[in-house]
């Protein structure tokens, strides 16, 4: 089924210079790259990104580190696009990810691990109008 899921790569991939590296990945395995920009986030957003993990321990952490550097933001359409591009980064946490994915490959704590990609496709939805309220070209 088509579908579009939003790509973030965190500061610490965009500082890393791994911009290109995961995007290479993305469009290797056949999907389209429908909406890109790096940005500085806004704290309001990033807060309504993660607002299902307000209660979460982590929460203030995860805010701190999406707004302290620039990240990427990337709407990625094909076929089954959100279980391919969440299989594709790999496990949450990056000791627990399997070589091969982009967290496997290249991460190793939960705290950097270089990207976020949508859960499932309300998740996609949402998130896609947060970070992209212009659209996407997809
Ligand atoms: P992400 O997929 O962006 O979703 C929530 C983020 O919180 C997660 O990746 C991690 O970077 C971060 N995080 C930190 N600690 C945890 C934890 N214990 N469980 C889940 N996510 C965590």
């Amino acid at each position: 089924m088509a579908e579009t899921t939003l790509v973030l790569i965190k500061p610490g991939g965009v500082e890393r210079n791994l911009i290109g590296e995961v995007t290479r990945r993305v469009e290797a395995r056949g999907l389209r790259v429908t909406g890109l920009k790096l940005i500085r986030a806004e704290r309001g957003t990033v807060e309504e990104h993660y607002a299902e993990h307000r209660e979460r321990p982590f929460f203030k952490d995860v805010c701190d580190y999406l707004t302290s550097g620039p990240i990427v933001c990337m709407a990625v359409s094909g076929t089954n696009a959100v279980k391919a591009i969440r299989a594709m980064m790999g496990a949450t946490n990056p000791v627990e990810a399997a070589p091969g994915t982009v967290r496997g490959d290249l991460a190793l704590t939960i705290d950097d691990n270089l990207t976020h990609s949508s859960s499932d496709p309300e998740a996609a939805e949402r998130e896609l109008k947060l970070w992209f309220p212009e659209g996407t070209v997809g």
